[in-house]
């Protein structure tokens, strides 16, 4: 077969069922997601609240009281407030370095057995808070359970899923976290009728980080990694029983020659540098970058104060979010159900066209688009492209740099806010057309292409071909134990 062919067929296909056990262990994985998604959706309402502005910040509760102190868009700006939401972001940030050597050295399991234990630590410090640095150092466990979470969770997933069906598993992930968005909104919407409400909504979190913890010690650990640190009998038992079928050897030998390879690899973090992972670096840097540019988060975490600016009330203001949230969640099935069959590209042009109209005209609604195109692919694409030998480094590096954003965002925009205004939301869209553009030209169709067989589809797109010529030797390698080697 042509590799272009090869490339539009999707790669080679092997056999296998989408097996139950597969589905209900990425179920348990994705639970990561969820608390994701509920330490992004708790924060809003919290500091919305007045009973916990009150306490832990009354010169932000005095600035709201005296309204005609100051322009009504600076009601919140105060850097210690912002820091409440926004260190768990740094936190997370740091951590998924770490996710990566222990991930790498010790499975995936192990990954994210920590981050539910850290998750754990977090919610309870924050639940139980008496001053602000208990809420702080909190935030701070939260942000590790965050950075080991989504370092390993992803990987987890695209690793386990069979290849035509990889999209939509993954996006479970996303889908866990628009469910922990909603949830924590629709709990704030029921806690703040009360006064220590803003503790049940911290310490919440702490039911699906016990969940994750114990579900974690039953996951069975990824045939990838299993391979990847020397135990190969339990590698092809486990694809056997995640495929529903005796007949893996296809795939078991391409996983096995994709292990060695990356077994010559001595530094992965040098490694992800060299011009042959150009592509992968590229966007495992630039993809969370745009995610975070698109705005996204001002609207999820700020929607409450926003709307108290707008002049609604506190309970008006809580249920808008609480609509939004549910918006998010209706809005990521649609790309449950059409990632493996449109592909990634589709997805992501058409999400960004409609974000950047909405932008423009100033609606809530970039927040749909946004949840069937840059928010699930910003997580998808970069734990799919990674070939195993760059795999942890990319993922952390993806983590990382969409941390690093969503806490820039997190910190700078409510000051911003009060210097710019709504005009914010121009900026917003400027990005937005970049990355339109970026996607358009630079990103490959990787939809229902095996994992471990990537490397054609860097070979046959116009701009990163030139940065493959080593190539041949990993292709040769790749199919030695195989007739079905694509051919020119
Ligand atoms: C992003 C988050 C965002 C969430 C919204 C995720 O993919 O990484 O920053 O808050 O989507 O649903």
């Amino acid at each position: 077969m042509a590799r272009g062919a090869y490339i539009e067929s999707g790669g080679r296909q092997y056999e296998g069922n989408v097996t139950a056990f597969v589905l209900i262990t990425c179920f348990v994985a994705a639970m990561g997601g969820l608390l994701f998604g509920y330490d992004l959706g708790i924060t809003g309402g919290v500091t919305s609240m007045e009973p916990f502005l009150v306490k832990f910040f009354p010169v932000v509760y005095q600035q709201m009281l005296d309204d005609s102190s100051t322009n009504q868009y600076c009601k919140f700006d105060n850097q210690l407030l912002t820091l409440f939401t926004s260190s768990l972001y740094l936190a997370a940030l740091i951590a998924s370095f770490f996710a990566a050597t222990t991930s790498r050295l010790f499975g995936r399991k192990p990954s994210m057995f920590l981050g539910g234990l850290f998750f754990l630590v977090g919610a309870l410090l924050n639940g139980f808070a008496v001053n602000v640095e208990m809420l702080i150092i909190g935030r701070i466990f939260l942000g590790f359970g965050v950075g080991y979470c989504n370092q390993s969770v992803p990987i987890y997933l695209s690793e386990m899923a069979p290849a035509k069906i990889r999209g939509a598993l993954n996006i479970g992930f996303q889908m866990m976290i628009t469910i922990g968005i909603l949830g924590a909104n629709l709990i704030n919407y029921a806690t703040s009728k009360y006064k220590n409400g803003w503790r049940v909504s911290l310490g919440v979190g702490a039911v699906p980080a016990v969940l994750l913890c114990v579900g974690s010690l039953f996951l069975e650990e990824t045939p990838n990694s299993l391979i990847e640190r020397g135990q190969h009998v339990k590698a092809k038992t486990m694809l056997q029983k995640i495929r529903g079928t005796n007949n893996v050897d296809e795939e078991y030998q391409d996983l096995v020659d994709a292990s060695e390879a990356a077994s010559k690899v001595e530094n992965p973090w040098k490694n992800i540098t060299r011009r042959r992972y150009r592509p992968q670096l590229t966007f495992c840097s630039f993809i969370p970058f745009f995610q975070q540019l698109t705005g996204i988060n001002v609207i999820m975490f700020y929607a409450p104060v926003l709307f108290t600016i707008l002049g609604f009330g506190n309970d008006a203001s809580l249920m808008s979010a609480v609509i939004t949230g549910g918006v998010n969640v209706i809005a990521t099935l649609v790309s449950v159900f059409c990632v493996d069959k449109f592909g990634r590209r589709l997805l992501f042009l058409e999400g960004g066209a409609q974000m950047l109209v909405s932008q423009i005209k100033n609606e809530n609604s970039s927040d749909d688009s946004f949840a069937w195109s840059w928010g699930p692919l910003g997580w998808l694409v970069p734990s799919e492209i990674c070939s195993l030998e760059v795999r942890p480094a990319g993922q952390a590096i993806n983590v990382a740099i969409n941390m690093f954003f969503t806490f820039g965002i997190a910190q700078v925009f409510l000051s911003l806010l009060c210097h710019f205004k709504f005009g914010l939301f121009f900026f917003f869209a400027a990005w937005v057309l970049v990355m339109t553009i970026f996607i358009a030209f630079l990103l490959p169709e990787t939809k229902n292409v095996p994992v471990e067989e990537m490397h054609y589809v860097w070979k046959s797109h116009w701009f990163w071909n030139k940065y493959m010529p080593e190539c041949e030797d990993l292709v040769a390698g790749a199919y030695n134990n195989s007739e079905a080697a694509p051919s020119n």
